[in-house]
């Protein structure tokens, strides 16, 4: 049996979500299991990651929270003092406010979208990552977009979109446009500010409630 013929056997016995190991269809070797599962085993893979510096100074390696169901998968740039203390992406006072503006503008919870970040682990001082430790824990990222295939993901800030796009831009010039992802071309990539800049700039409210009223267009 060819690999299509084997997905639709198994679509019409009733798995919605199909999964092929690295590899595998060489091997014609089908893995089946749930999204979950599978970030959660993911993520137990690199706890112990020591492929760049910032290993030195974390407290524990921040993976994702929310749903793995999301149609929409949020980035950031890294986890800061809360985040590093608690083990959870934006948990601090900019995750409230980004909280507060899913809930008021999207109408969604927080429960009910994926948020990660570019880099797992807290830099010293808050500092920006540095594009080596961007690149060192890419892949991480990648495996976990992978596993939850969004319609979207939102890149918050310049940080999380040079992560994703892999080049440096300037988002007061980029946000609110859409890019295709470079790894999957059918999942959007849509810009915007990261949740810590418009608190530390008020004005810019405006642009970024602009901006998540256009992801929630473009989620549907
Ligand atoms: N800022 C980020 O970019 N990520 C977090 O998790 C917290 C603050």
């Amino acid at each position: 049996m060819g690999i299509e013929e084997t997905l639709k056997a198994l679509e019409e016995i009733g798995f919605g979500e199909v999964y092929i190991t690295e590899g595998a269809v060489g091997r014609k070797k089908v893995e089946v299991k749930d999204k979950k599962r599978l970030l959660e085993e993911h993520f137990a893979s690199f706890k112990d990651c020591v492929k760049c510096p910032l290993h030195r100074s974390r407290s524990q390696v921040v993976f994702s929270d929310g749903s793995p169901e999301s149609p929409v998968v949020f980035v950031g740039e890294a986890p800061g003092e809360e985040e590093d203390a608690q083990g959870k992406p934006f948990v601090g006072r900019a995750g409230r406010y980004l909280n507060q503006k899913i809930s008021e503008v999207m109408g969604m919870k927080r429960e009910e979208v994926y948020i990660t970040n570019v880099c797992k682990c807290r830099p010293p001082e808050n500092r920006k990552p540095t594009p080596q430790e961007i690149r060192a824990c890419f892949p991480y990222l990648r495996k976990e977009i992978e596993i939850v295939k969004p319609k979207v993901i939102c890149c918050l800030g310049s940080t999380a979109g040079e992560g994703i796009l892999g080049k440096t831009m300037s988002v007061t010039k980029v946000r609110g446009k859409v890019f295709p992802y470079p790894y999957d071309p059918k999942i959007k990539v849509f810009l915007t500010y990261h949740p810590a800049y418009i608190l530390r700039n008020p004005k810019a409210e405006g642009e970024f409630v602009e901006d998540l009223k256009k992801l929630k267009e473009l989620i549907g």
